[in-house]
């Protein structure tokens, strides 16, 4: 080991970071590259990307989930995953959009690409969504076979919750495009209405190589799962159109017969921008987690008109609690600004109980090390008052939105509502860090643990090697584009970004139905 391993290096500036992440972003805009492009043209297809924006309404946003899922995986060669998720307006309503990059391996489905596919069916189940499938897709990626097909959470999950959408009346409505296989078929056969593009579009179970090999018959793509065979015999298809622009013009106006489904509720009260400028929290955030800074210099930057109601303000305080607006929907804020202390968490939990009792979203902005260790602490009863908030989190009945702003360690990330306390939306900044623990503090851990076991006879240089390996290995998995490549969040956005992001996931469930069940609080 040099001696240069051993010295952490700074992280660079939170603008280099978001120079980083947008010059990441526009490489997996481009898909499966040059080469593919023009061969996808050629055939007069339309790059995925393209085919959303023609779809949307004209000046909507696009709520992209995951772009960088499988990031730095399989020697970067599949973008996205191969396939675009997100939330769009189209015909006035609200949709979730899942379309397959057929420049990248034929759109089929990596292990990350089911994921990302499943989460966008998830996130449409949760907000009632009708989910629009633009389908070009190659079905499994055969290499990758057992990672992708046999397991609850694999492919066929995907089709599980086709069905169970559609039967509770969330539309299934498939565009194909290209040369759909094997589970690829089932997209568009599973769907409650289908269009098909004329030329380009084909459906088969079996494509002609899997039939000539199962029963030796030779036959051409377009005789077997052709648009016209299947709109005109075999009824697999509703609509045929001549090419994608049409279909995209049927889509929408399938969408548009949807009736007040996808509709988003207006806000509670007028918008208002926030007084302080989004752009300094380049300034004001330090992207060296041991830099402490005041978290409300983000809420300034994030709430309607600045204004921020604190709960508690003079207990626990270093967990910020308090009542604003986004884009005029109610939200509760809750905000690490250090340590997590006995009586943070428990502020914590009554302010998650007040919530819930007033029906109003919760929104976790996560920078958290931890909760306090020590004697004192734990004499204290840490341990119960954490859980306490671990308690609250995981029983609050109303929406939960996270965004990790800084560190998110340890049981923190539990009591701060991590992805297993299921909040309907998880981002990251690109200076997150996600882990057990710090690199340091692991490195620490694991040579006391081998010093222990070895019991005196601990080779100094068998300890070094493994300290820093287990430095390397932290740093490396804590990094935010190893999270965001194995879809442990929705994707990687600008601090700036952030209002207007959890301004449309306010809006996407704020005309959910009030439950009208006890909601006590105890006051913890
Ligand atoms: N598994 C593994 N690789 C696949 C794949 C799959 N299901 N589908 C496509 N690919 C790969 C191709 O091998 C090719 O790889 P390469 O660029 O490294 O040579 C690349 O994806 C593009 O495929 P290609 O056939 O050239 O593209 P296309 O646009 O002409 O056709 C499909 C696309 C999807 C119609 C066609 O690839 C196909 O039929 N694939 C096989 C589908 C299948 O049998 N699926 C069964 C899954 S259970």
């Amino acid at each position: 080991m040099t001696a240069e391993a051993q010295v952490p290096t700074a992280p660079p500036p939170l603008d280099a970071m978001i120079a980083t992440l947008r010059e990441r972003h526009a490489l997996v805009a481009a898909g499966g590259g040059e080469r593919m492009k023009e061969r996808h043209e050629g055939r007069g297809k339309v790059m995925v990307r393209q085919r959303i924006d023609l779809l949307l309404d004209p000046q909507t946003p696009f709520l992209e989930l995951s772009p960088l899922a499988a990031w730095g995986l399989y020697r970067n060669e599949v973008p996205g995953a191969g396939i675009v998720t997100g939330i769009g307006m189209v015909s006035g309503r609200a949709c979730m959009l899942i379309a397959n990059d057929a420049t990248v391996k034929g759109g089929s489905f990596f292990a990350e690409t089911v994921r990302k596919h499943l989460r966008a069916q998830e996130i449409a189940e949760e907000h009632r969504l009708p989910c629009l499938y633009l389908v070009d897709c190659g079905g499994a990626f055969l290499p990758e076979q057992d990672r992708v097909f046999p397991d609850r959470d694999h492919f066929g999950g995907a089709f599980y919750n086709q069905c169970r959408m559609s039967a509770a009346g969330i539309s299934q409505i498939s565009l194909v495009f290209g040369g759909c296989t094997a589970g690829g078929a089932y997209i568009p056969a599973l769907s409650d209405e289908v269009i098909m593009v004329k030329g380009t579009g084909r459906i088969h179970l079996g494509g002609p190589p899997i039939v000539k090999a199962a029963i030796h018959e030779i036959v051409d793509g377009e005789t077997l799962g052709g648009a016209e065979m299947h709109t005109q015999v075999s009824g697999v298809a509703d609509h045929l159109v001549l090419d994608e622009r049409e279909g995209l013009a049927k889509l929408r106006e399938i969408v548009a017969s949807l009736g007040e489904t996808g509709r988003l509720a207006p806000p509670s009260r007028e918008p208002a921008p926030p007084l302080f400028d989004a752009a300094e929290l380049t300034e004001i955030v330090p992207t060296d987690l041991r830099r402490p800074y005041d978290v409300r210099e983000v809420i300034a930057r994030m709430v309607d008109g600045s204004a921020f109601n604190a709960f508690k303000p003079d207990y626990g305080a270093t967990l910020v609690c308090g009542f604003a607006h986004i884009h005029g929907y109610p939200v509760g804020i809750i905000a690490n600004n250090g340590v997590l202390f006995s009586e943070a968490a428990v502020k914590g939990a009554h302010f998650i109980e007040l919530c819930d009792q007033r029906q109003i979203p919760l929104l976790f902005l996560q920078n958290i090390t931890g909760f306090m260790v020590g004697t004192e602490a734990e004499r204290g009863g840490i341990a119960k008052h954490s859980a306490k908030l671990v308690y609250a989190v995981s029983n609050a009945r109303v929406p939960k939105y996270t965004v990790l702003i800084g560190g998110s360690y340890g049981a923190g990330n539990y009591g701060m509502c991590g992805r297993g306390f299921r909040p309907r939306f998880l981002f990251s900044w690109p200076n997150a860090r996600i882990a057990t623990m710090s690199p340091e503090v692991a490195a620490n851990v694991v040579t006391d643990l081998r010093r222990q076991s070895l019991k005196g006879a601990a080779d100094e240089a068998a300890i070094a090697a493994l300290d820093a390996t287990t430095r390397a290995q932290f740093e490396a998995q804590s990094d935010p584009y190893y999270a965001t490549a194995r879809l442990w969040d929705d994707g990687i956005i600008e601090p700036a970004q952030t209002r207007d992001v959890i301004g449309l996931c306010l809006a996407l469930a704020a005309g959910e139905p009030r439950d009208p069940s006890p909601r006590p609080v105890y006051r913890m």
